[in-house]
């Protein structure tokens, strides 16, 4: 079954400078269960791309759409922001259970269900604590488990582990491919991380520079269960970063050319 479906969508944002393509022709789908990742140099269109599927950009007097983009049988979706979105006067657990709050959960329940994905995310004992109170990377893990808490039946993540050291990185990569086995939600990540896209990635979406297109697809065939470590220790691994990193700095190297 389809979950998000993208047909030939363009985006343009018209600002005081003039109009600027950020997405040409961009189609794809993403299946049920499936977890999608993305990689495309900075400033392509990723988090327009993300913008788009969650519907917010639709309302906007600044942004011209042509295409489409249709989110099936969803009825709740999870997105962590490239920037995290935290609500600045509310501490770190209850951030973690608005999501609940607004389904009517009970208090009690919200609580134990926000402080399990805490420690999850390695924030057991910061429950109390108030976002300007923690670090980037801390205020990224609350956002991603702010984001799974509410236990939508699509998640989109914007850059979720962009600002965490490498070693906390790879225990949340692991938890990921944990929470994805478990509960097979439909996930779309963006990451500036090629081997992160191949360990996490059912499908690697590979976007041109901007306006950002859809420039390759990789099936990942890596066996599952799957684990950070023994995922980069395949020999399928290093063929995909090839193939991967190959198309990608055509890309990069035609942004440097256009924009010297
Ligand atoms: N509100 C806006 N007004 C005008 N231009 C915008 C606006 N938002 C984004 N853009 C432009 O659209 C293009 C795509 O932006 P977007 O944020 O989607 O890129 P990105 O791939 O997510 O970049 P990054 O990897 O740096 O996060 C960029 O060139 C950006 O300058
Ligand atoms: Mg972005």
């Amino acid at each position: 079954m389809e979950r998000v479906s993208v047909e030939d969508l363009n985006v343009s944002y018209i600002s005081s400078t003039g109009k600027i393509d950020a997405l040409q022709n961009v189609s794809f789908k993403v299946y049920d269960g499936e977890f999608v990742t993305m990689v495309g140099p900075s400033g392509c269109g990723k988090t327009t791309l993300l913008n788009a599927i969650a519907g917010l950009l639709s309302f906007r007097k600044d942004v011209l759409i042509k295409g489409t983009t249709i989110v099936q049988n969803v009825r709740s979706i999870g997105y962590v922001f490239q920037r995290d979105a935290l609500l600045p006067w509310r501490t770190v657990i209850e951030n973690v259970a608005l999501g609940l709050e607004v389904k009517g959960v009970s208090r009690e329940k919200r609580m134990s269900t926000a402080l399990g994905f805490l420690r999850m995310v390695g924030l057991e004992g910061y429950e109390g604590r108030y976002p300007h109170e923690l670090s980037a990377g801390m205020r990224q893990r609350v956002a991603l488990a702010r984001a799974l808490a509410y236990d939508p039946e699509l998640i989109l993540m914007d850059e979720p582990l962009g600002s965490l050291d490498a070693q906390t990185r790879t225990i949340l990569q692991d938890e990921l491919l944990t929470i994805h086995k478990r509960t097979r939600k439909t996930m779309v990540m963006v990451t500036h991380d090629i081997a992160e896209a191949i360990i996490l990635g059912d499908r690697v979406l590979v976007m041109s520079s901007r306006p950002g297109r859809i420039k390759s697809e990789y099936k990942v065939e890596l066996p599952k269960p799957r684990s950070a470590l023994n995922s980069r220790l395949d020999p399928e691994f290093n063929r995909l970063y090839r193939l991967i990193w190959d198309g990608l700095k055509e890309e990069i190297q035609a942004e440097q050319l256009s924009h010297p």
